[in-house]
């Protein structure tokens, strides 16, 4: 049992302890039920209070039980809440910390509420692609009034219960305690004060009116706002018909609708993508035999090597987080220039409103600058971001290794150099790590964390620690080329070459995976990078994997000096200052001569065989990748697709995508495409590890 009963003169107190936020999971909602039938059957009781140990009231359903039969084991929240509904003594819910989705519905079933200043009240269900199940849309706006509630619901933001309080005629709360510290004291007196009140006169949330002045007008309005916002997404617009509801209907009418609805969008893909997102996100700072209690080494202070493009952008996450950064360069023209840059960046946040200038002034105050790496023996961490060439990396590790002190982490933001090599130019490869951030380093969530053979254990538990101070999501990734991400992609461009050979356009192609999702197609985006980054890995392949097959279509482009945005002119034609992509005459004929070339006689291409062939590449890699142990589990795949590789959201990533569409069916069209002499048969062989699922009728997950 995960709830605690204690009481203190004539008042129980009950007491979630179901770390780390109480989830309302099944031994939860037992605790709370049995200590309500002991308070209730006790003579010497007179009121109850109800709250939550540590660092939450309640954050809520227990996500692990999501679509389990376990939620709906009795007693389910629902039940629950009519329970404390039912009971003939008054019961107070003492709100601290956190006090969201189910945490917030089980307050709302109290008879009275009393809260913390600073609490975090939330019915964040809309962002796991669902609305509130156990009562939320029916109670919030009869406490707080209709355009709060749906606020909040549709939002699923946390607004603080100061805040709340504030609102002239808001029922949620009886009373703010004038502390969090004094909460429980404040509680117990309050639960006397009410005691002896039983029946009718203890007051129930689901009594109070719900009305809206100009209600048609009203949910009109929201209800085109919110579609307008949420396409791709069901939730929203449920969330306001669910609020709708609470005001046309009866109290338990509403509550049967809110249950319909809710039970319906359990099953959508959205949700189901939206609630894997939110697990693997979680999972991915797990790495399996690293202990989550493995001690991290203090990191207070960061070199960066390179003020370039990525070092940059580095430097600027740790100012963001408040850690002086020293970076230093090889000339004081490059130093100037990188710092110029960083200066730009931060001006124009501050003239868009995004930053003060205190904090602008702050951040540039912690940027040191210098050329000499004796300056760098002090720093905990230090990131190289040279000129992706070998012997340039070797020669700043070397350095490295002179000056660092003895535990200070050596990463590398290498993009496609093995890690271990690097590691080798020291001597001490445990302290040496990848930290592959994305471009823009400053913006992208995505950070790749790369493991070498050596790579200590601490080491790899301090750089997740890092990446979670700067905001990152950090995904781990074994040494290979490519690692996770690029591994995947290069097949996906691959496949994009392949199609535009066989007939179909680069704005067909664009066209058919942005409106998948994605949020580019594979040619905006190649002219957004550069065309010219492929072009090298290409020569650089011709070389190091003679059997990779590849489409010349991009190298003929790069050949004409299109390399994308930067020149003006890739697989689309720019104009000078815009960023809209516009098809391009030369390109297509360009297209059509190479065609004539080759022999191919062009077909047309369905944007369905678009999308799976360009999808299906990313999962059959992926499947290779997990075979190779270079990804632990299918989860960290789809958390770098959908953070570094603008993969749709609402699709949850390759590997749970493939998984929805059922890998029999993928490793079906695999095999079909297979077939097609143009494309790549050796690839489309299903991987070993979906062809063992399929055989054991498994997915990914
Ligand atoms: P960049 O060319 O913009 O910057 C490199 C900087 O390093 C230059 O300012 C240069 O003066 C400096 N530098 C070169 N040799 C040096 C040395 N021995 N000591 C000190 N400074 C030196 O290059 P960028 O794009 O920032 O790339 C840097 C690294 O980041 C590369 O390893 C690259 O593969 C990787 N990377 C690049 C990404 C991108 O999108 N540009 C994405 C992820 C990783």
């Amino acid at each position: 049992m995960t709830a605690e009963y204690k009481v203190i003169g004539d008042v129980a107190v009950i007491t979630l302890t179901n770390p780390p936020v109480n989830g309302l999971g099944f031994a939860t909602r037992i605790g709370i039920t049995d200590g309500l039938a002991k308070a209730n059957s006790d003579q010497a009781i007179k009121s109850i209070v109800l709250t939550g140990a540590g660092k939450a009231f309640s954050g809520g359903a227990d996500i692990k039980e999501f679509g389990t039969p376990k939620a709906l084991q009795e007693p389910n929240l629902l039940s629950v809440i009519l329970s404390l509904e039912a009971s003939a003594k008054p019961i107070v819910a003492a709100m601290h910390s956190v006090c969201m989705g189910g945490g917030l519905e089980l307050a709302l079933g109290c008879h009275y509420r009393i809260a913390a200043p600073g609490t975090s009240v939330a019915l964040p269900e809309v962002k796991l692609g669902l609305i509130p199940g156990a009562g939320g849309t029916q109670r919030l706006p009869r406490v707080l009034g209709v355009e709060t509630a749906l606020n909040m619901i549709v939002s699923g933001e946390a607004v603080k219960s100061e805040v709340l309080a504030s609102l002239p005629g808001q029922k949620l709360f009886d009373k703010l305690a004038s502390s969090p510290e004094s909460l429980m004291d404040e509680a117990v007196e309050f639960a006397r004060s009410v005691a002896g009140k039983t029946g009718d006169a203890l007051p129930l949330v689901r009594n109070l009116p719900c009305k809206h002045p100009q209600s048609d007008a009203y949910f009109q309005f929201a209800k085109n706002m919110v579609a307008g916002m949420s396409k791709n997404y069901p939730a929203p617009l449920k969330c306001v018909e669910a609020v709708q509801a609470a005001t046309t209907m009866k109290f338990d009418a509403g509550m049967v609708e809110e249950r319909r609805v809710f039970t319906a969008l359990m099953f959508t893909p959205e949700s189901l993508a939206l609630r894997h997102l939110f697990v693997a996100e979680r999972a991915a700072s797990k790495i399996p035999d690293v202990a989550d209690d493995t001690p991290q080494r203090t990191i207070k202070s960061v070199g960066v090597i390179g003020a370039g493009t990525m070092g940059g952008g580095i430097s600027m996450n740790f100012l963001n987080a408040g850690v002086p950064v020293k970076i230093l360069e090889m000339k004081q023209d490059a130093l100037d220039r990188g710092i110029a840059t960083i200066k730009k960046n931060y001006e124009s946040q501050v003239k868009k409103g995004k930053l003060k200038q205190d904090k602008y002034d702050q951040r540039m105050a912690m940027l040191t600058t210098t050329l000499s790496y004796d300056d760098l023996k002090d720093c905990d961490l230090i990131i190289e971001a040279v000129f992706e060439e070998l012997g340039v990396k070797e020669a700043v590790f070397k350095e490295l290794d002179r000056v660092a002190k003895p535990g200070a982490i050596l990463a590398s933001n290498t993009s496609t150099l093995d890690v271990d090599k690097i590691a080798a130019f020291t001597k001490r490869p445990q302290d040496v790590v990848g930290m592959h951030f994305f471009s823009p380093a400053n913006v992208m969530k995505l950070l790749e964390v790369v493991r070498g053979k050596a790579t200590a254990k601490d080491v790899l538990a301090t750089v997740m620690g890092v990446a979670k101070k700067i905001k990152k999501t950090a995904v781990v990734s074994g040494v290979c080329d490519g690692f996770i991400g690029n591994r995947m992609i290069e097949q996906y461009s691959r496949q994009a070459g392949f199609l535009i050979d066989e007939g179909a356009t680069p704005q067909q192609v664009d066209k058919a995976v942005e409106k998948f999702g994605f949020a580019m197609g594979p040619f905006r985006m190649g002219d957004l990078a550069g065309n010219d980054i492929g072009w090298a890995i290409r020569k650089r392949r011709a070389t190091e994997r003679a059997d990779m097959k590849y489409s010349r279509t991009a190298d003929k482009l790069c050949e004409l000096g299109r390399f994308g945005q930067k020149t003006g002119a890739g697989w689309y034609d720019y104009q000078a200052g815009k960023r809209d992509a516009i098809p391009s005459k030369i390109v297509l004929d360009m297209i059509d001569q190479h065609r004539k070339d080759e022999g191919i006689t062009p077909r047309k291409i369905s944007d369905e065989e678009i999308v799976q062939r360009l999808v299906y590449s990313l999962v059959n890699e992926g499947a290779h990748i997990l075979e190779d142990g270079i990804a632990s589990k299918s989860g960290d795949i789809d958390m770098v697709y959908l953070t570094g590789y603008g993969f749709p959201i609402f699709r949850g990533g390759p590997m749970h995508y493939a998984s929805q569409v059922g890998l029999f069916n993928v490793s079906e069209s695999m095999k079909r495409f297979a077939k097609n002499p143009r494309d790549d048969a050796n690839f489309w062989q299903p991987a070993p590890l979906i062809q063992k699922l399929v055989a054991e009728g498994k997915s990914f997950s």
